[in-house]
């Protein structure tokens, strides 16, 4: 991150959303989401047990997407 108090999303080839630094992650609802950490991994193949987090599961499923936009 180029500013300690910004914060960053990193999308992993094939594998989750990663967030570094102080990010409020909310439900749809509004309500907080309690991440623990500042830096949380979120899954974007749609198959994790604790979503909205990954658990790793992308590597099961064999989750293929890119690592960074659509070109
Ligand atoms: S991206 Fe890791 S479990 Fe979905």
């Amino acid at each position: 991150m180029s500013e300690e108090s910004a914060a960053e999303v990193v999308v992993y080839e094939n594998g989750p959303l990663v967030l570094r630094g102080d990010v409020a992650i909310v439900g749809q609802d509004g309500a907080p989401v309690d991440a623990r950490r500042r830096t949380v991994a979120l899954c974007r193949c749609g198959r994790s047990a604790v979503k909205p987090f990954c658990d790793g599961s992308h590597k099961v499923v064999h989750f293929r997407a890119p690592g960074q936009g659509l070109r």
